[in-house]
């Protein structure tokens, strides 16, 4: 084993141990966040009042069954395995009701029906799987090539596109390979054209928002989104450029997916202060100095499913910046105690607003995920 293995392995235990209470506290659950009490909330409780997204509809509901998968297997435990498929049966319920489903079905579904049918073969799996693929497939706006992100708020978005959205194509990918029909990969293909010419900027920074005119398709404007502002970065959002990029070249083999993730993830390692610390955003002010421990964790798979994609020789660039990332937050951003249901800490949902320096279940499924592949365990879920 090399350093990195080393270190990986060690923090196998530790998720194991966490894990292994956790997983039964909230088997029940779909957690989003902890509470003061360092309990996790429940994001299918219907009782609560979410909004129109929130709820059963939240983005992230598919990360806790992610999670599960990576513990089963892992450990080969079927109790995981259960707890997954639980969380997946819930969600079916989203495609029934529809209103509020939004691009994030990529994450919702990869993750659970996706995974469930790669892994166990369930059927039951596949169909939700494609129908969610379908979904997706409708959100396309040939006027302009991008997948329409989210549904009207206070504002009309019909032409909003989000770099999220890279993350979002696994499902497409995966509905092509599956059906052998190319409708979805092309469909992804463009939405992943359409990003690395209007969010990718030169220096390899990107912008969160794209708006587009929806008749016409013409580029209207850009937005600061979740970062600081326009023009800044957004340091989740880079790590979504990288790790999408790195998708779509997994998928179709073409150059220009590869160059786009080398050249997000050259600006990311620029960025990345010696501490390991990723700021909420690469350009926000000194203060107040918002750390997002969540981008960092979607950095650092990003970087380590580009350096399996790269030649040998240039893989040490993207193994050493993701290691620095991940001891970081194991080491010094991680309750392994009993205190706190979540394991990585100091997350920001966006720079101005929600969850600053808290709890979020996919900050752990990343964790998670990017400990794995640096030991070099687990099957590719994207
Ligand atoms: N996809 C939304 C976020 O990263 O917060």
């Amino acid at each position: 084993m090399d350093r990195y293995e080393l270190w990986a392995d060690e923090m196998i235990g530790k998720i194991r141990g966490k894990m292994e209470w956790v997983s039964e506290k909230n088997k029940d659950k779909i957690p989003y966040t902890t509470g003061q009490d360092g309990s996790y909330d429940d994001r299918s409780d219907k009782t609560v009042d979410w909004n129109l997204d929130d709820g059963l509809n939240w983005w992230t509901n598919g990360f806790w069954g992610g999670l599960m998968w990576l513990l089963y297997q892992d450990t080969g435990l079927e109790r995981y395995a259960e707890i997954a498929r639980g969380a997946e049966y819930k969600l079916e319920q989203c495609l029934t009701d529809y209103y509020g489903l939004h691009h994030d079905v990529g994450f919702m579904y990869v993750l659970t029906a996706v995974t469930d049918y790669r892994l166990t073969g369930n059927e039951r799996s596949r169909r939700t799987a494609m129908h969610a693929a379908n979904l997706l497939a409708g959100r396309f706006n040939p006027a302009g090539n991008f997948i329409r992100a989210w549904n009207d708020g206070a504002q009309d978005q019909r032409g909003w596109a989000i770099i999220d959205c890279l993350m979002n194509l696994s499902l497409l990918y995966w509905a092509s390979e599956e059906s052998r029909d190319p409708r979805f990969r092309h469909i992804a293909m463009r939405h992943a054209d359409t990003a690395l010419r209007c969010f990718v900027r030169p220096d390899g920074s990107v912008r969160h928002i794209v708006e587009f005119d929806p008749e016409s398709g013409e580029m209207v404007k850009s937005y600061g989104g979740q970062g600081y502002a326009d023009g800044s970065s957004w340091s989740r959002g880079q790590g979504w450029a990288v790790y999408g990029f790195t998708i779509s070249y997994l998928h179709t083999g073409r150059q220009e997916y590869l160059d786009a993730a080398k050249r997000v993830a050259h600006y990311c390692i620029a960025s990345l202060p010696e501490s390991g610390i990723v700021p909420s955003d690469f350009r926000q002010p000194e203060s107040p100095a918002l750390e997002d421990s969540c981008g960092a964790c979607v950095i650092a798979g990003g970087l380590l499913e580009l350096a399996k994609a790269v030649p040998e020789c240039e893989r040490e660039l993207y193994r050493r910046a993701a290691f620095r990332i991940l001891r970081t937050i194991g080491e010094t951003r991680s309750d392994w105690s009993r205190g706190c249901d979540a394991i990585v800490q100091n997350c920001t949902a966006a720079y101005h607003d929600g969850i600053r320096h808290g709890t979020m279940s996919y900050a752990d499924y990343y964790f998670a995920e990017a400990v794995y592949k640096l030991k070099g365990q687990g099957t590719f879920l994207w």
